[in-house]
Formats: C-alpha cells, sequence, structure tokens
C-alpha cells in the first residue's frame, strides 16, 4: 500500500479523517466515530485545540488530577497533574501529607538566568573580534530597545552580553552569549526576537568595520537561538526533620529507613543506570505540572537531564544526608517556566490549573513542580526501600485491567475484595475473573 500523500494540511478536517480511516482501518466508520467521540461538544473550544496544531482530527486526553495538602513554605497547596501513570498522583499526596505533619517542604529560588547564543564564525584575529565586539556591544543593546522595552517595564529584560570564543573545540566558532531575565514568562519568544536582532546588527556593525575590510575577514552567522539548558534558572525544594519523627506505621525504625532511604540515594549519585530510573521517578512529579500548566515539558526534560549530567557523568538530581540526628533530603531543578504568555491564557484547562494554585508567579511555579518531583521521589524511595514497588503500583494498575478485561460493577466489587488480601498481578486478575465467568 502505498501510503503517501500529497497536500494534506490543505485538505478539510473532514477529508483527512476520511483519508486516515480509509487508509489505515479496515473498519473505516468505526475509526471516524471514534475520533469525532473525542472532539468536544463545544465547537468554540474545539476550534481552539484544531488551532494549537496543524492537521489536527481529534484531541487525545490525559487525565487532570488532583494532589492536595502540599505544605510549602508554611502554605497549603493544591495541586494538579496530567499524567497517565496510575500511581503517581496517589503516590504525590502520601507524600505531602507525610511531611505535612512533619514541617512540610521548604523551597528556594538559587536563579533565574535565562540564555540565548549567537552561533557564528569568523576566520580574523581572536583580539581584533574583542576589539569589535567591545565597540558594538551598546549597539547590541539599542537595536533591541523596541524589544526589552516592556520586558524592561515588568523588571526583565538582556543582562549580559558576552564574547565567547570557541575555536579550541571547533574552527573559527564562536558566540555572542548572552543573559537574560523573562520575569514571569518563559521567554523563548523574547529571547529569539533579541538574538535575531542581535544577529542582524552584527553582521552590518562588521561589515562597516574598517579593520575587519582591510583585512578581508569573514564573519558569518551560523544561527541564533535560545539554549534551554538553564542551570542558572534553578529551585531548590527540601524536607527534614528529626529521624525520630520519621516513625510511622510503616516505618517502625526510622534510623534504619533514613540510613537506607541515604544509601538509595547515593546509589543514584554513582551509578548512571539507576540515577536514570531515580530521576525518571522525579520527572513523574515534575512533568505532571508542567503539563498541567501549559508549560513546555520538552524543554523542562532536555534541561534536567543535562543539568543531571553536569558535572560530566549522569547522576542523580536529588540528595539527602543524616547530620546530628536529622535527615534532610533535596532536589535541585533547573525549571524555565513561564506563567503569563504561551498557551497560560489560551487554553482553558491551563487556565483553570493555574487558578487552582492562585495564580502563581513563574519562581513560585518553580517551587511548586521541584516539591511535585520532590514528593514523588521521596514516595519512589519510600517504597523501594521498604515493602518494594509493585505492590502499590500493581493496587493502582487494577482498575487499568478491569478496563481492559471490560469487568462489570458486580465483578469489581468481587476483585477489589479478593485483591486486598493477594497480590495483583495481571495474570492473578484475569484468572480470578475467568474463575468468577466461570
Ligand atoms: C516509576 O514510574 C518510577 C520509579 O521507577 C522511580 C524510581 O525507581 O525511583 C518508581
Amino acid at each position: 500500500m502505498n501510503n503517501a500523500v500529497a497536500g494534506f494540511s490543505k485538505l478539510s478536517k473532514q477529508e483527512k479523517i476520511n483519508w486516515i480511516a480509509e487508509q489505515y482501518f479496515s473498519t473505516p466508520n468505526e475509526a471516524e466515530t471514534l475520533l469525532k467521540k473525542y472532539w468536544n461538544t463545544d465547537e468554540k473550544i474545539q476550534q481552539l485545540h484544531d488551532e494549537f496544531i496543524e492537521n489536527t482530527i481529534s484531541n487525545f486526553y490525559l487525565p487532570l488530577g488532583i494532589a492536595p495538602n502540599f505544605l510549602i513554605n508554611g502554605k497549603y497547596k493544591t495541586i494538579p497533574m496530567v499524567i497517565e501513570e496510575s500511581s503517581v498522583v496517589a503516590a504525590a499526596s502520601k507524600a505531602a501529607k507525610f511531611w505535612a505533619t512533619r514541617g512540610g517542604f521548604k523551597t528556594t529560588i538559587l536563579g533565574t538566568e535565562k540564555i540565548g547564543q549567537v552561533h557564528f564564525i569568523f576566520d580574523g584575529e581572536l583580539a581584533l573580534l574583542e576589539a569589535f565586539f567591545e565597540k558594538i556591544k551598546p549597539a547590541l543593546f539599542e537595536a533591541t530597545e523596541s524589544i526589552t522595552q516592556n520586558m524592561r517595564q515588568r523588571g526583565g529584560g538582556i543582562t549580559d552580553i558576552v564574547l565567547k570564543n570557541k575555536t579550541s573545540e571547533l574552527k573559527n566558532y564562536y558566540q555572542l552569549h548572552a543573559t537574560f531575565e523573562t520575569k514571569n514568562s518563559m521567554g523563548a519568544n523574547f529571547i529569539n526576537s533579541c538574538l535575531e536582532q542581535f544577529a542582524v546588527t552584527f553582521k552590518e556593525k562588521a561589515a562597516e568595520y574598517e579593520p575587519f575590510q582591510k583585512k578581508g575577514t569573514i564573519l558569518e552567522i551560523i544561527m541564533s537561538i535560545l539554549s534551554n539548558y538553564v542551570p542558572n534558572c534553578v529551585v531548590r525544594a527540601e524536607v527534614s526533620c528529626p529521624v525520630s519523627d520519621l516513625a510511622e506505621k510503616h516505618i517502625p525504625e526510622p534510623l534504619l529507613f533514613a540510613q537506607r532511604f541515604v544509601q538509595a540515594v547515593q546509589i543514584a549519585e554513582i551509578e548512571p543506570f539507576r540515577a536514570v530510573t531515580h530521576n525518571k521517578g522525579i520527572m513523574n512529579g515534575v512533568d505532571a505540572v508542567v503539563l498541567a500548566t501549559g508549560n513546555d515539558f520538552r524543554a523542562i526534560e532536555a534541561a534536567v537531564h543535562a543539568y543531571a549530567a553536569k558535572n560530566g557523568t549522569y547522576s542523580s538530581l536529588s540528595h539527602a544526608k543524616i547530620e546530628n540526628g536529622v535527615f534532610t533530603f533535596w532536589v535541585d531543578l533547573p525549571l524555565a517556566l513561564g506563567t503569563v504568555g504561551g498557551l497560560t491564557t489560551l487554553h482553558p484547562m491551563v487556565k483553570f490549573c493555574l487558578t487552582l494554585l492562585e495564580n502563581p508567579s513563574a519562581t513560585e511555579l518553580m517551587e511548586v513542580i521541584a516539591v511535585a518531583g520532590l514528593a514523588q521521589n521521596f514516595a519512589a524511595l519510600r517504597s523501594l526501600t521498604t515493602t518494594g514497588i509493585q505492590a502499590g503500583h500493581m493496587k493502582m494498575h487494577l482498575n487499568n485491567i478491569l478496563n481492559q478485561l471490560e469487568a462489570t460493577e458486580e465483578e469489581r466489587q468481587l476483585v477489589q475484595k479478593h485483591f486486598k488480601k493477594h497480590t495483583v498481578s495481571h495474570s492473578a486478575v484475569v484468572n480470578y475473573i475467568t474463575a468468577i465467568r466461570n
């Protein structure tokens, strides 16, 4: 079958659906019905979603769950989470409840700097380039004044531009490395507009610069783009309490628990195979809130994992210690977030989630998201170092299995009762349901 298509984007929505359904499905009507089942009945909302991207044929749902009782810097927060993994919201809520009676979560903003670069090639002497850059640097700021005006009024803007010599790594390669403060916006558009203007001005000034002309040097702009790596836009979230206060029903020996917990973190600090899974657990919490608040989860993922490898080896993002009888557990995360612009006012559910979070500033959202990551990591390590992860995980997964088996209400009740006392596994549930059905 030849599945190539010309001019797909020019087809109407219905024509696109027809093509997809007929090309790929043995029962095109069923495929079309399914796609339309997921359309919003409110035409305005549907149109909004259709226009977010190109070639939209339907919506793709993820659940929005709520993790309440997060005590953060002395104030309770209710956290919205968009995620498909069954145990994540329950784990977050449990961790929130646990720490609410032990002082809660504390956060610190370690920096809010964003970065962008103009990458260029220059084949002349470094000293000549340095002299040129110092001379025209004010012109770079001047040329971007109209772009930065609003941002400056909000207390942000371009904080610096430096020339970076990268020729030891790549022949003739230099950068204009610019730093920005973008306040409550993620700032991608703002930064990229500034950078593209820098590139134009830089090129123009270079063309007029006599010492370059005399030597016939070449200065070529390669590209201008923000960096999603933000090692100076970092938030720390932390929990801490006397070791003895960790005691509860599932933690009968708090010192042993704390020691094991610290060792589990140390393993993730030195062992990349474990670190990736450990950090994946943190991202269960982070991504869920990033998605709920309409932020760019790809940018966050890229930044966080680069940060986890900043010392040359991929390592744990979180750390733990016991000092003078006090257990402390913390995470540092680079999070470039926005609470204005982008989807924040456009997507009704994003707006809802931001209202639920009491319309946070970008730094407040950094704090909430780092807390969600730390809570998730705490819940995972607590299970892993005590009962193991599967007992809780499979209990939460039970509903998915029941849905797969199209269990009736009566069967569900029997299954829930039975598996209160028995270990959940896919085959155990299938066997049990088959037995009931027979
Ligand atoms: C599962 O989504 C996340 C965990 O694997 C994280 C971890 O191992 O720390 C439980």
